[in-house]
């Protein structure tokens, strides 16, 4: 399957891609994948391997695969440890009501437009810092009402809507997704929650109806219910494979690219939202120490735990060459062996266990960024390959591809090299001992 070949890597860049339309407009979220991309590269591997129907994304964040998986009519399971990136991905999966959607939403627009009542439906440390009282009790008509609404799949929808408007309203700088105080005179008192909310609820009525009419055409959607079978489940992806012990003919993923405290805080980008939003609508096994305090989702995230950091980097220089000529050039006296023992101590065993979740013949397409330790590049796709090829995984493509949106970094105070981005293609050819 050399689809790498056929094109550059401007092509691979998707430069001109179209605006995110449908599903995937559903939500923002931190670096989120180039739905055509992983479209094209999951048609190429149905062409190489058309018997290919089941597909797992292990850190499915918004759902990118997802969406991409159903268009092909694929069957599909993701996980995520966040509940905001799970509460995307159930909504993105359907239902799609839309008549009834619009039904609802005149409903709880008017019950809150009618509510009166002065009352906090959130209290966490902070909130005083991160809201202005008058957005805060704003959020939380919303909220209030949002739970009166029957219907499971209405009061998601209507979750997912208020995480975007509950970000854009808060007192945390756009600029990055960590969570930081904005200048005194970037804060902007007058935020109208519940106007914000009407408007995203209008833009959600044209996403949905976009993909109803897509996937409709395609057959996709019988009386808004997808044709096929999607599961989605909050927690830990090593863990959560081993206990489901099933098996996949595509993975393809994005894995985080070091720890969510020092790289991307997906956590930390959730937090405010999900002090509102119910968590048994979004799952009954989320545990509430995840959601204890800003950093926590975080530290239970893969690389989020210092413990044993530096044995686990001596471990795996033992192991893998390419783990070996990376850590002669860190040195030994600053924090980047332990930070790197941290991160790949927990992603080793996590390869492991979705390598062994791969059919004979499947495939894998890992999306990868960049990272520097000290001032020096993690040779993240040289590590990736041989950890993947000690489990009988044969790499058989890289697509290089330059990143245009120069946000991403300066969100992040990353360096200049997240402008780039490999993608990693291996099949799973023999068991190796
Ligand atoms: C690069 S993001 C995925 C973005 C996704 N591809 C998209 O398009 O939105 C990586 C995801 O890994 C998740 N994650 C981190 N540690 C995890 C773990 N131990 N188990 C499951 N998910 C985890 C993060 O919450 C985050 O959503």
């Amino acid at each position: 399957m050399a689809i790498q070949e056929k094109h550059d890597k401007d092509f691979w860049s998707f430069k001109n891609a179209s605006k995110r339309r449908g599903a995937h407009a559903l939500i923002h979220y931190p670096a989120m994948m180039v739905p055509n991309l992983q479209g094209n590269i999951l048609d190429a591997i149905k062409q190489a391997s058309p018997k290919s129907q089941k597909v797992l994304d292990p850190f499915v964040g918004s759902g990118t695969v997802l969406v991409e998986s159903m268009n092909l009519g694929l069957d599909f399971s993701g996980v995520d440890i966040n509940p905001l990136a799970v509460l995307s991905c159930l909504v993105k999966s359907g239902p799609y009501f839309i008549d009834a959607f619009k039904d609802e939403a005149s409903k709880l627009i008017a019950r809150i437009r009618a509510d009166g009542i002065t009352r906090h439906e959130a209290t966490f440390i902070g909130r005083e810092k991160w809201f202005e009282e008058d957005v805060a009790l704003g959020i939380s008509k919303v909220a209030r009402n949002i739970k009166d609404v029957d219907a499971l799949w209405a009061r998601r929808l209507f979750w997912l809507a208020l995480a975007r408007v509950i970000r854009a309203c808060c007192n945390s700088r756009n600029s990055t997704y960590k969570l930081h105080i904005k200048k005194a005179a970037d804060i902007n008192p007058e935020a109208d929650p519940v106007k914000a909310f009407v408007e995203t609820i209008e833009a959600y009525k044209k996403h949905l109806k976009d993909q109803t009419v897509d996937w409709s055409e395609k057959g996709l959607l019988k009386r808004g219910r997808y044709q096929n079978s999607v599961s989605i489940t909050v927690g830990d992806s090593t863990s959560t494979l081993e206990e489901a012990g099933q098996l996949f003919d595509v993975i393809m993923t994005s894995p985080p690219y070091g720890d969510n405290k020092t790289t991307i805080p997906y956590g930390q980008y959730a937090f405010l939202p999900l002090q509102w939003i119910s968590a048994e609508d979004i799952s009954p096994s989320i545990e509430a120490s995840v959601l204890a305090n800003a950093h926590a989702l975080d530290t239970a995230s893969l690389g989020g735990s210092a413990k044993n950091a530096t044995e686990r980097a001596e471990v795996l220089r033992n192991e893998f060459e390419s783990v070996r000529k990376y850590l002669v050039k860190l040195s030994s006296k600053g924090s980047g062996v332990k930070r790197f023992g941290a991160f790949f101590g927990d992603l080793n065993p996590c390869i492991e266990q979705i390598c062994n979740s791969t059919n004979l013949g499947g495939y894998h397409a890992w999306t990868i960024g960049s990272r520097h330790i000290e001032g020096i590049r993690v040779p993240m796709e040289e590590i990736l390959e041989e950890m993947l090829d000690k489990r009988g995984m044969d790499t058989v493509g890289r697509i290089h591809r330059s990143i245009h949106a120069k946000k991403m970094a300066a969100r992040n105070n990353l360096s200049s090299t997240m402008n780039t981005e490999i993608i990693v293609l291996a099949k799973k050819s023999a068991k190796k001992s």
